[in-house]
């Protein structure tokens, strides 16, 4: 059996910075309440004049990333794409980014599960290469929030915390025994799904029911977040799926030398950073720049760590995520 390991990382933010100052233009809100609650400065949302989408920015930091691999994209075997906010209801990201690249007509996969999509994506990619199926996938998160928040007061609880942008691995093929790719573990809990999801349009309550309704108070098509009941889960999930991860690989916490936690809120990881006792240099957090970009977050997080050189060879790097579904998991990394 092959193992997997990360050759190329990129990351691509939109460059229209939005202050925690700039957001009470539209909301009751303030530079003190975001920091103090979240540890959130600014975020990154699209300027629509630019044209930059989600799967447009899932090809830049993909393009990046194929680069710095040393391929072509005419060597990437196929795509795996995690994004909660798609150009279009369907077809998904993943195709998009196949055509915008001028790609093959290789297989193209999209995963629906929101913060942890790039814990998932890197799971399902690392299944496809160990088995020998493919021998480069490229694996995609990115988010455009910024197009279907709520800009109002009422909004606003969830409104400040998420930002735009994307970031692209490519995972390749390995013989290295004992590097690449660890483990990875995934979890699920539908039974709170409500807690923090957009639920229409959708199926569930198509755009004739909400055009029927017109309801001023409909928001329904805006996400919703059970703030402090979807906190108490994350810190204990979180906590789970590192454990889990290191055990898995008969590790300890002081074996890791980089905790990469999905930037979810800046309490939530320092929370984290605390239980396992892990010094500043061994966590990354970029939430004050970009807010939670959520399926993007775990991997602009790792590619920017990398770039500023956090990130050695033979390195035991972790990479954990909790969110919408609930979904949570873990990735351990030998560098
Ligand atoms: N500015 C000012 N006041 C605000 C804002 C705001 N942006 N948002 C809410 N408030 C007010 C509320 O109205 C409330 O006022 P009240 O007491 O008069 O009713 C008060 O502040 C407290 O609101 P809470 O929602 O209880 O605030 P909380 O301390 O829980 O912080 C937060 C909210 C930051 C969202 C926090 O609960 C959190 O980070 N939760 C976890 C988020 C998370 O991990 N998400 C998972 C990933 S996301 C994904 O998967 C898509």
């Amino acid at each position: 059996m092959y193992s997997s390991k990360i050759s190329g990382l990129g990351y691509y933010v939109p460059e229209n910075v939005v202050t925690n100052n700039d957001l009470t233009q539209w909301m009751d809100t303030s530079d003190e309440w975001i920091q103090e609650r979240t540890g959130i400065k600014e975020r990154r949302w699209i300027d629509p004049k630019t044209g930059d989408t989600t799967s447009s920015m899932g090809a830049k930091a993909a393009t990046i990333a194929i680069e710095r691999a040393g391929l072509t994209n005419n060597d990437i075997d196929f795509i795996i794409f995690a994004t909660l906010s798609p150009d279009m209801y369907f077809p998904g990201g993943g195709v998009r980014v196949q055509d915008l690249l001028g790609m093959p007509t290789i297989g193209a996969l999209d995963i629906r599960n929101q913060c942890s999509g790039f814990i998932y994506s890197l799971s399902v990619a690392d299944q496809f290469i160990k088995t020998g199926m493919y021998k480069n996938i490229l694996v995609i998160g990115s988010e455009n929030h910024s197009g279907g928040l709520e800009r109002s007061t009422r909004g606003r609880g969830v409104t400040v915390i998420f930002g735009d942008g994307a970031g692209a691995a490519v995972l390749s093929r390995s013989e290295e025994k004992g590097k690449g790719i660890l483990s990875s573990h995934l979890h699920s809990e539908g039974k709170h799904a409500k807690e923090l999801a957009l639920e229409g349009p959708a199926t569930g309550r198509w755009v004739d029911a909400i055009m029927k309704d017109n309801d001023p108070d409909d928001v329904s098509y805006y996400p919703y977040m059970n703030g402090q009941f979807v906190f108490k889960h994350a810190v204990v999930r979180f906590s789970e799926a590192i454990m889990e991860g290191l055990e898995a690989n008969k590790l300890k916490k002081e074996d890791i030398d980089m905790l990469i936690p999905h930037q979810a809120n800046l309490r939530i990881a320092q929370f984290i950073q605390k239980k396992f006792q892990l010094s500043d240099d061994k966590v990354y957090n970029n939430i004050q720049k970009y807010g939670n970009t959520t399926a993007a977050s775990v991997i602009i997080a790792l590619t920017e760590a990398w770039e500023k050189g956090k990130i050695n060879d033979g390195d035991l790097v972790v990479l954990a995520a909790f969110g919408s579904g609930f979904t949570w998991g873990s990735v351990v990394i030998k560098w």
